[in-house]
């Protein structure tokens, strides 16, 4: 896989990675990966006992609206949703509807917004009520892998680099890594080049540049990393029915490092941590 200048490619996904002018791109992808994440603060005082997750989804896409933005993925591959939401042992792409939120859960809420043209895509895990310590280690876990998998991120170091560092803390944790689903290059295109595979060895895949937009996005589980998905085409759950947790930022590669575009403005970027 090669690069290309992103302002000299087609906005759509070429396989080639594209490299972002570093002053405007990423300026965009600020604001946008703001919006995503204040959408996930909102959500904050929203997610508790008694409420549904058609009812999540409605609040997410009535502030994306208000905030100049358009929910990324209503229409997009038929979906209908501003919000994933998934829960307890729903490893991604729940759809919202009329499931009641009950003490002992534990949702991944995903956004993703498009505001002037750049995505904002990131996702937290919230804790109802009271939930099994089993459940709030995982949710700590993963936060943790998705930090350590950022914290790789610099020009220099390899694909290879980020996944080794998710999946060596994740594995030594007793947790395990969903193969199936990965991060993607995002920017003026929902899911370009290239996968984010959140495992791998170090010195292996393509290395980062200055200009390269992605998310991280890692899936833990805490039985098995199989999954599966379900007859309505999106619903992804573990095949042993385990518990499965997921945190998601998107960032951009500096000179020395990188910029996470969806670091939460009031703090909250651990909602799982609060109580529910
Ligand atoms: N936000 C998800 C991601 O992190 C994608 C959801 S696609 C949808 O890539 F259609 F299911 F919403
Ligand atoms: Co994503
Ligand atoms: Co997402």
């Amino acid at each position: 896989m090669n690069y290309v200048q992103a302002v000299e490619a087609p906005e759509r996904n070429i396989g080639q990675i594209k490299l972002y002018d570093r002053a405007e791109a990423f300026a965009g992808m600020r604001a946008a990966g703001k919006i995503a994440a204040g959408c996930l603060d909102m959500l904050v005082a929203e997610v508790r006992d008694g409420v549904t997750t058609g009812r999540i989804d409605d609040l997410a896409r009535q502030y994306v609206f208000d905030h100049g933005s358009l929910p990324a993925c209503v229409f997009y591959r038929g979906y209908r949703n501003t919000v994933c939401t998934s829960l307890n042992h729903v490893v991604c792409h729940g759809i919202p509807g009329d499931r009641v939120l009950r003490s002992g859960d534990i949702l991944n809420i995903d956004v993703t917004v498009i505001h002037g043209g750049w995505h904002g895509d990131t996702s937290r895990m919230y804790a109802i009520g009271d939930i099994p310590r089993k459940a709030r280690r995982l949710m700590d876990i993963t936060y943790a892998a998705m930090m350590r998998g950022i914290a790789a991120v610099k020009p220099g170091a390899t694909l290879g680099d980020l996944g080794h560092a998710i999946q060596s803390y994740a594995e030594s944790e007793r947790t395990s890594v969903v193969r199936e689903f990965c991060g993607h290059g995002l920017g003026r295109v929902f899911h370009d080049a290239p996968n984010i595979l959140h495992f791998g060895k170090p010195g292996q895949g393509e290395e980062l540049k200055p200009g390269m937009m992605f998310t991280v996005e890692p899936m833990l589980n805490l039985g098995s990393p199989a999954v599966k998905v379900l007859a309505d085409g999106w619903t992804a759950v573990t095949k042993d029915k385990s518990l499965s947790s997921q945190y998601e930022h998107a960032v951009g590669v500096t000179e020395n490092g990188c910029e996470i575009f969806t670091k939460s403005p009031a703090g909250l970027d651990q909602p799982h941590t609060l109580a529910g």
